[in-house]
């Protein structure tokens, strides 16, 4: 099945509003070059309104970054709820990011609640998997990639895959410069799909994979080459107008 390209841009804990101004002005300026992807930026949720005023009337889509898994609002000081990322714009989340699963201990079962709790909310969860060095050497990729993705299959149900994105980040690419080989990224992604198309093959070949890790202008095109690589989950390179749309013309 051919599925459409989406070059998805993760700010992370980066910005301001003169340096998204002028970031936003020049992707919008240039995406039109690129009508056949979807292209989607994630700033940091007190970024996302002005954002979102700024790319309306272009093709660019809004996410978050994270979301609180409490499926209502109410007495969660800090947290912000789907409901909200969707009222200031918000059609993606990403949930389950490996910098969220160290750093703030965020484990497989929180993160599938948040992935359920996007979905109600009316958002497309980005779910992020993704092995780290340690466990490639001792060569449990596999079993990584299966338990994290299980983890949302028994909460949600493979149905949950019609309207969701999986983004496959090796943690050891991310911010390092060490970037998966296209065949690594193309063994895990294939993995990932099969692993769905055991529940159901046309849910599984109609899933968006992205591949996040270090994708630069210069690599990006052989990484979105692979049959199973959806298009990308890019971090630094996202904060950089002419780059991030050296990525998107790789994945037109
Ligand atoms: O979510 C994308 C991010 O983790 C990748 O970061 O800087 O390696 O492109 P980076």
């Amino acid at each position: 099945m051919a599925r459409r390209a989406l070059v998805a841009g993760n700010w992370k804990m980066n910005g301001s509003r003169d340096s998204n101004a002028s970031l936003i002005h020049d992707i919008v300026l240039d995406v039109r070059k690129y009508p056949d992807i979807d292209v989607l930026v994630c700033p940091p949720a007190i970024y996302l309104e002005s954002v979102g005023r700024q790319l309306e009337g272009s093709p660019v889509q809004l996410g978050g970054q994270n979301l609180c898994e409490q499926e209502k609002p109410g007495a969660f000081t800090g947290e912000i709820h789907g409901g909200m990322l969707r009222d200031v714009g918000c059609s993606h989340v990403i949930v389950g990011h490996s910098e969220r699963r160290a750093l703030y201990g965020e484990g497989d079962d929180r993160v599938a609640a948040k992935f359920r709790t996007a979905q109600i909310c009316g958002l497309i969860p980005i779910l992020c998997v993704g092995e780290s060095l340690a466990e490639r050497e001792n060569g449990q990729t596999e079993s990584v990639l299966a338990r994290q993705l299980q983890a949302v299959l028994d909460r949600c149900g493979i149905e949950a895959f019609r309207r969701a994105v999986i983004a496959y980040e090796p943690v050891w690419a991310i911010g390092t410069g060490r970037t998966a080989t296209p065949e690594q990224a193309q063994q895990a992604h294939a993995f990932l799909r099969d692993r769905l198309a055991r529940s159901d093959a046309k849910i599984a070949s109609s899933v968006r994979i992205l591949y996040g890790g270090s994708v630069k202008a210069e690599n990006a095109g052989a990484l979105f080459g692979c049959p199973d690589v959806d298009g990308g989950l890019i971090g630094g390179a996202s904060l950089k107008s002419v780059e991030f749309m050296a990525i998107c013309a790789a994945a037109q």
